[in-house]
């Protein structure tokens, strides 16, 4: 009963203060992915970044790449950090004439599968929405079986491949995936 009433109570919470009572006063009544945060990258982020962008793909983006994306005004360079300011997840997003494009999003391998891929998403999303961006676009590699379904469960459909569009084992090359996701613009 008073559980139910702390996680109603809990679903009102927007402010990190009032994140940062609830976890004081009442530490049982959120989990880690709750009191995670949103936040821009900056240069001092990259060691980090690095580290969890190793850790997540087999051909890495090299250092320069993070080091253009946030010289570029068009992307957004977002950070999750836990309540610890540990920094677990990072996305990367270019937004021009009305469609946002996810280019990146890790999330550190021991955070993984508790939400927090959801949670990114959802505010990629919702600053999309807050730019007017109409659509939200993104590749993923059809071996990437759990992106994919990540992606699905938020409402993304497939709308094209890029055939060869990735480098793979031994030379080859693998499709890109092309998903696309549609805001709906309340106002
Ligand atoms: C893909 C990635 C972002 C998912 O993040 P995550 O925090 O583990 O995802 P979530 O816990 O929010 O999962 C949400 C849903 O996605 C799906 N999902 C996520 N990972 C999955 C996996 N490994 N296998 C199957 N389904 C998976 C499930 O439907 C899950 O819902 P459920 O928990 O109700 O089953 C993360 O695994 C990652 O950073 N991978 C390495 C980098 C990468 O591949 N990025 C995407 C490039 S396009």
């Amino acid at each position: 009963m008073i559980k139910n009433l702390l996680n109603q109570i809990k679903g009102l919470v927007t402010y990190d203060a009032d994140r940062e009572f609830y976890a004081k006063v009442f530490p049982d009544s959120l989990n880690q992915v709750d009191l995670m945060r949103f936040r821009k990258m900056s240069k001092a982020d990259l060691p980090r970044v690095l580290e969890i962008e190793a850790q997540g793909y087999n051909y890495p983006w090299k250092e320069a790449i993070f080091h253009d994306c946030l010289k570029a005004a068009h992307y957004d360079c977002w950070v999750c950090e836990d309540a610890n300011d540990v920094m677990v997840a990072f996305c990367i997003v270019s937004t021009a004439v009305g469609e946002a494009t996810v280019l990146n999003l890790c999330i550190d391998p021991v955070m993984r599968k508790q939400g927090l891929g959801r949670k990114f998403m959802q505010h990629v999303i919702e600053k999309a929405s807050d730019r007017k961006a109409e659509s939200v676009f993104l590749e993923v590699r059809p071996s990437n079986t759990g992106a994919i379904a990540l992606y699905e469960s938020l409402g993304f459909n497939e709308v094209g491949v890029r055939p060869g569009y990735y480098k793979a084992e031994n030379g080859e090359r693998e499709d890109a995936v092309m998903m696309a996701y549609t805001i709906i613009q309340s106002k």
